[in-house]
């Protein structure tokens, strides 16, 4: 299976630590952003991956993480013009993910859990539904694409709602099947101006072609100031726990 990581966007909830870098370069506790979702694919036995990030900063990205070589992996690379949202980012992994299918990770988000068995699912999953999404039970769903269940189906996904329907949210990290860039090039602008994946898992949730699993163990993104914060907090915990082990 291979992987495609969403790096761009202009992280402007940081501003102004997002000034003259980029978001996924900055720390969470003892590496820089992009390490955490890099790791998670890795650790899932990825290993072909494609990163999609702004071009004003993939020198920097480069000098980071190189071609892979150190990480047992092969990166590629995707320049996203502008800031056109999550789809339009992924749109650009079009060649490179070929007839198989594949993970997307958001650059942001911080899982402290493997997601293999997840990955290991979809593959038997992927005869029935179209597309898989990992969701956590969150505190402030508000702030996140909030999940909407008919039995224990997924019905639907609302962008940040004021009033949540459920502590179910969205992670940034899905499964798709190569079909997702018909309707990838069908998508219209969200209310906030953006191509947005969620669109697009929303389509699915509500023809049933939705499937998802739960985290069982803390997730975060960092795309915020309390939220990178928490990140940097998490990571900090999983490295306590796991040296005590
Ligand atoms: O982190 C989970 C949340 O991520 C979900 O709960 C939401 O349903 C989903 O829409 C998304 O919400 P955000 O508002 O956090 O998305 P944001 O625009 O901050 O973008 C998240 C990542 O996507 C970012 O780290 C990099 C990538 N991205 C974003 C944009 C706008 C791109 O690669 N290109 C872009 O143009």
């Amino acid at each position: 299976m291979r992987g495609v990581l969403l790096a761009g966007g202009t992280g402007s909830r940081l501003l102004p630590l997002t000034k003259v870098t980029n978001k996924h370069l900055l720390p969470v506790y003892k590496k820089p952003m992009i390490y955490y979702p890099l790791e998670t694919l890795i650790n899932a036995g990825i290993k072909e991956i494609l990163i999609v990030t702004g071009g004003e900063h993939i020198g920097d990205f480069f000098r980071l993480l190189g071609s892979g070589k150190d990480w047992g992996a092969h990166f590629s690379y995707e320049i996203q013009e502008g800031n056109g949202g999550t789809g339009a980012a992924l749109l650009l992994a079009e060649d490179f993910v070929r007839d198989e299918e594949f993970m997307v990770i958001l650059g942001d988000n911080v899982v402290s859990e493997e997601v293999t068995c997840f990955v290991e699912d979809f593959k038997k999953e992927k005869e029935h539904f179209k597309a898989k999404i990992l969701i956590a039970k969150v505190p402030d769903p508000h702030l996140y694409g909030v999940v909407d269940f008919k039995g224990k189906k997924i019905s639907g996904i609302v962008e940040k709602p004021k009033k949540p329907r459920s502590h179910y949210v969205n992670t940034g990290l899905w499964m798709f099947l190569p079909e997702v860039f018909e309707h990838l090039k069908q998508l219209k602008k969200s209310p906030r101006g953006e191509y947005e994946i969620t669109d697009v898992l929303a389509w699915y949730a509500a023809q049933g072609l939705l499937t998802y699993s739960i985290l069982k163990s803390p997730w975060t993104d960092a795309g915020s100031f309390d939220s990178l914060y928490k990140a940097t907090v998490l990571m900090k915990q999983l490295e306590l726990k796991t040296s005590r082990q």
